[in-house]
């Protein structure tokens, strides 16, 4: 996807970079700006400051800065497109695609209006649903005695659906509107074409998005009727393997309390709220997706998942953990918590009191021994036989791993449980392909952004090395360096991956562009004569007068083509990094599974950066 410059501007001015990091920092305003902890380096005083003037972000401590769109990528690890796309959703819109056809986008824009209108009706039903619940006895003695308080019902919205077939009619003016069919609120029979609501004498959970739009409903029997829970079909707003439910509600307790806790019932999230864990989500009544996982690791680096303790429960967990695993970088912590047989979460803690479900979340078990214990399942580890399926069992999960050094002891703690040297084992699993690799669909296979790109921005990688510089890529970074001295707005579109390797080229370019990173920050874009003067006396003073002075110094024209010339020069200048990288790897990609696997993510990436290059000029 394609999406043209100006709207990142629209966007750019549309959103407010405060309130998009303050949903991840805490933030307290000092003078003209916001202070926090810097979320990229740990700290212990505040050095993280955020302009609303400015809309930029800047870390005094290491450094870090950007606008809105590289704080979601640097910080909840989206790449560009998707954190253009997160941001555009949160005020409303819609990211056009420069690719795209008129009718493809009017199409889109239609699409839009639509959904708008479907969230429109459901909020209506929800509300009407809401004044039915405080005009029905019966309902209101069935949350009394699953002991949810007002407070809470009100929190989550939560309604009733009284009976009668066509109880919407009398909410909705054209109960024969199409619309609440497509909202999923009325079902028109097949045979005879009749329309009655879907919903009848149910309690009903309204279902939001992040943003707080209701997008469907959950509805649940009063008494021990079947189905218990009646969901809202999947329409064009609402896909149930996406959603978590509670996640709106929650959202500023997992930030508060440091970690989200994901269930797997409604009555879990609203009974947890009501006592002390309102940082709880649900999936709904479908197994845990990566998808969900990576949302939720936008608004923390901890979750816990808590399990009921049947076999279902067990199985829940083997589908969480292959869902977590992609997303368990090396600053996150994910862990299990099962409960005792007959539990969930619900009626554990109305058994036992908030307390034991404290006690039982800081007991939960980490992901690397739930690794462990998923591989070694019917597996018997005192023969070798027993052993060797572990370990075949294992290399599926452990290739899911992203790089890092959890990853790393993992093969350690495998190699001495099957009773292998590490480098053995490495190499055993070098020569056979990786699950992935060989065309099935491992646990991996739910990767939001291609593994390389991930690898490639991880947090704390290391830099690839050095290279001494080859005339041409000199000339490179030169000319870069002057396009952004000469519209030193264009440093807010770089990437992440970009500007850290701008940041990276030996001095004094590297220098360079962190001056003008900070100074950017400070006062906004400069053009190079107000600029000029600021660098008297300044390290780079001399490299920036050459850039600029010298006989290439031509940076006049067309603005966006100027823009398209630097994407391309930093594109070449990423591959040729990357290629870097690759050298140094090859040899040991030999008889490293790691080293392989990193190789084979480079080169994807590689590859993936040519495909967009312009030819060789
Ligand atoms: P459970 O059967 O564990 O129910 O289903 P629960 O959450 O404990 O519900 P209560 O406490 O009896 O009210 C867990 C989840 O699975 C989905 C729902 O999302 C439910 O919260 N489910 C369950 C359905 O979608 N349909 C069903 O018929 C049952
Ligand atoms: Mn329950």
């Amino acid at each position: 996807m394609s999406i043209p410059q100006s709207f990142i501007q629209e966007l750019l001015a549309r959103v407010d970079v405060v309130e998009v990091v303050a949903r991840h920092v805490q933030l307290k305003k000092s003078g003209a700006n916001y202070m926090g902890l810097c979320p990229f380096h740990g700290e212990k005083s505040p050095s993280f400051s955020v302009s609303p003037s400015k809309q930029f972000f800047h870390c005094f401590g290491c450094g870090k800065s950007g606008n809105a769109i590289g704080f979601l990528m640097e910080h909840a690890g989206m790449g560009f497109v998707e954190a253009v796309q997160d941001l555009a959703q949160g005020c409303g819109l819609a990211v056009p695609d420069e690719r795209a056809s008129p009718a493809e986008r009017a199409q889109a824009a239609a699409q839009r209006r639509q959904q708008a209108t479907l969230t429109d009706v459901l909020e209506q039903a929800a509300r009407a649903w809401q004044q039915r619940l405080r005009e029905s006895p019966r309902a209101i003695e069935y949350f009394k005695g699953r002991d949810v308080s007002g407070q809470i019902a009100l929190r989550f919205g939560l309604g009733y659906a009284p009976e009668g077939w066509h109880g919407l009619a009398s909410v909705f003016a054209e109960y024969d509107s199409p619309l609440l069919e497509q909202a999923g609120l009325v079902i028109v029979g097949e045979e005879d074409g009749r329309r009655y609501d879907r919903f009848r004498d149910r309690i009903m959970f309204p279902i939001r998005n992040v943003r707080g739009e209701c997008i469907a409903f959950g509805g649940r029997v009063l008494g021990d009727d079947r189905p218990k829970y009646l969901n809202s079909p999947e329409t064009p707003i609402f896909h149930k393997g996406q959603e978590l439910y509670g996640l709106h509600e929650a959202r500023t307790d997992i930030r508060a309390l440091g970690y989200a806790l994901v269930t797997e019932g409604y009555m879990d999230v609203v009974a947890l709220a009501q006592r002390g864990f309102a940082n709880a989500v649900a999936t709904l009544g479908t197994a845990c997706t990566a998808e969900h996982v990576h949302k939720l690791f936008r608004f923390t680096d901890a979750v816990v998942f808590s399990f009921d303790g049947d076999a279902a429960g067990r199985r829940a967990a083997r589908k969480a953990l292959a869902a977590a695993l992609p997303h368990a970088g090396d600053t996150r912590s994910v862990r299990f918590l099962f409960l005792p047989p007959e539990h969930d979460p619900d009626s554990f803690i109305r058994e036992h009191g908030q307390e034991a479900f404290a006690q039982a979340v800081q007991e939960a078990m980490p992901l690397s021994r739930f690794l462990v214990e998923a591989a070694s399942e019917d597996c018997d580890l005192a023969t070798p036989e027993g052993r060797a399926h572990m370990l075949s069992n294992a290399r599926e999960l452990w290739d899911a791993l992203p790089q890092g050094a959890l990853r790393r002891q993992m093969l350690g703690e495998l190699a001495t449980l099957g009773h292998l040297p590490v480098a053995e084992l490495a190499a055993l699993w070098a020569q056979q392909l990786p699950a992935s690799s060989a065309g099935h669909p491992g646990p991996g296979a739910g990767r939001p952004e291609g593994p390389g790109r991930r690898a490639w921005q991880r947090r704390g990688a290391a830099p690839p090395p050095q290279p001494p510089l080859a005339p041409q890529s000199a000339r490179r970074i030169d000319h870069a360096a002057r396009l952004l001295l000469s519209h030193m707005q264009f440093l807010e579109d770089l990437t992440h991956e970009e500007l850290a390797l701008l940041r990276e080229q030996p001095a004094p370019h590297g220098a360079l562009i962190v001056w003008l990173e900070s100074r950017l920050h400070e006062h906004g874009p400069q053009p190079w004569a107000v600029l000029r003067e600021a660098l008297a006396g300044h390290d780079c003073q001399r490299l920036a007068e050459h850039l600029m002075t010298g006989s290439h110094a031509q940076t006049e024209g067309d603005e966006a083509e100027l823009r398209w010339e630097l994407r391309d020069l930093l594109g070449r200048m990423l591959a040729e990094a990357i290629q870097h990288e690759q050298n140094a790897l090859i040899a040991r990609a030999a008889h490293d599974p790691e080293a392989l696997e990193r190789y084979r993510q480079l080169q994807e990436r590689r590859l993936a950066l040519q495909r967009t290059q312009r030819p060789a000029a």
